[in-house]
């Protein structure tokens, strides 16, 4: 008798063991604010339609925001933090972010809805989870169940905001290898760039394919020459690298799968949304054709890339904190 319940309590204190060890090792969760914000999905999806009404690009730029945060550290909301405090170099600072970036405005008065229902609870790196969700189905994209729990950051990495993203001006080698970097296959590089169906682009990051090519003097071979008289005209040399072009020219503000059929007529408006499609050889080819035909392949396999996205390094439990105030660490 002594010894079965010995066996019996052994067995109970492993399986409590593991239970722990499973709860600490911080997955995230559909129901994470279940008994403590039960409607934040809402709140969050009412204050992006808001945006929308006076900001047909605010979706875009949401999405933009979660990415660039889940890239640099983890999906942390490091980018949302300010210089002040012990945070002497910002990420918004850093090169790809800086003037490109854009929405804090829009998370900050998200962030105040939240707060003014569920004080102290939910993390600004969530909200960029919901934020971006919202903005997708929003735009007539695809809509998933976003996974929750993730913390705040302490601390902001510009170096690594520097290096880590990807920049329009890459080789797909060198795109595919910061994906990998975080733990993103080629699948997830693709469907995640079809996030280019919508938003806009600055001439500044794709002007460099229009006149003298990589040293050519030519314009990028693989760039349509309808579309490139169009974009000529949009950005001339010399002109104004801020003025602003549709990512997808055929649905500008809806998410389809039109970014891909526009690949394979040679409508990709930066370079490394072309290079998927015309990289000879490349495993992406035959994920572009597939999206391109099927538009329910890419709205499945984005839902599925996004919560792999969002898995990047989330900060949980007793890790961060919950940031009152988005732009900075509580108390500083
Ligand atoms: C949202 O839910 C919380 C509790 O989970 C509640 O206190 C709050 O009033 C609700 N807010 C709205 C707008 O329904
Ligand atoms: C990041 O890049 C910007 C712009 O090139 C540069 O001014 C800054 O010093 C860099 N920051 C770090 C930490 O390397
Ligand atoms: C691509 O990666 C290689 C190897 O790391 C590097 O030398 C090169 O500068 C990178 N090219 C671009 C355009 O970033
Ligand atoms: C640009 O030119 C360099 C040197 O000729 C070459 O290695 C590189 O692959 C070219 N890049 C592209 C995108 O064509
Ligand atoms: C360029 O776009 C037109 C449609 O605007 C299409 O008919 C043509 O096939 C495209 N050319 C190439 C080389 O993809
Ligand atoms: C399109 O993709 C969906 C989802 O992957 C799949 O179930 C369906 O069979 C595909 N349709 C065709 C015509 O291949
Ligand atoms: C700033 O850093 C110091 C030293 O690491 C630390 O003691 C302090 O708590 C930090 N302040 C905030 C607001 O996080």
């Amino acid at each position: 008798m002594f010894s079965t319940n010995n066996t019996y309590y052994s067995l109970l204190a492993t399986i409590l063991l593991v239970l722990t060890f499973v709860l600490s090792e911080g997955q995230l969760s559909a129901t994470f604010y279940s008994t403590t914000c039960s409607n934040v999905s809402t709140i969050v999806r009412n204050s992006v339609q808001q945006a929308l009404t006076s900001d047909s690009r605010i979706a875009a730029s949401l999405i933009r925001l979660h990415f660039h945060d889940c890239f640099v550290d983890g999906c942390d909301g490091s980018i949302l933090l300010d210089v002040g405090g012990n945070i002497t170099q910002s990420e918004k600072d850093a090169l790809p972010n800086a003037n490109s970036v854009r929405g804090y405005d829009v998370v900050d008065s998200i962030k105040s809805s939240v707060e003014s229902s569920c004080p102290g609870v939910v993390s600004c790196a969530d909200i960029l989870a919901l934020a971006a969700e919202s903005s997708v189905s929003l735009s007539q994209g695809p809509s998933w169940t976003v996974l929750l729990g993730r913390r705040d950051s302490l601390t902001a990495n510009q170096a690594s905001a520097n290096t880590s993203l990807p920049s329009p001006f890459e080789t797909l080698a060198n795109i595919t290898s910061k994906f990998s970097a975080v733990g993103l296959d080629t699948n997830d590089l693709v469907a995640l760039s079809g996030a280019h169906s919508f938003g806009r682009s600055q001439c500044q990051f794709f002007s460099q394919r229009l006149f003298n090519f990589n040293g050519t003097g030519n314009p990028d071979p693989n760039l349509n020459s309808t579309y490139l008289t169009t974009l000529q005209q949009n950005c001339p040399q010399n002109g104004n690298g801020a003025t602003l072009n549709d990512l997808d020219p055929s649905t500008p503000d809806t998410f389809d799968n039109n970014y891909f059929t526009n690949l394979l007529i040679h409508k990709g408006l930066l370079q490394t949304d072309q290079e998927l499609f015309s990289t000879d050889g490349a495993s992406t080819i035959s994920i572009v054709n597939n999206f391109a035909n099927n538009q329910s392949a890419f709205f499945e396999a984005f839902a599925q890339s996004m919560i792999n996205m969002g898995n990047i390094s989330p900060l949980t439990g007793t890790q961060g904190q919950i940031r009152i105030d988005c732009k900075k660490v509580n108390g500083s």
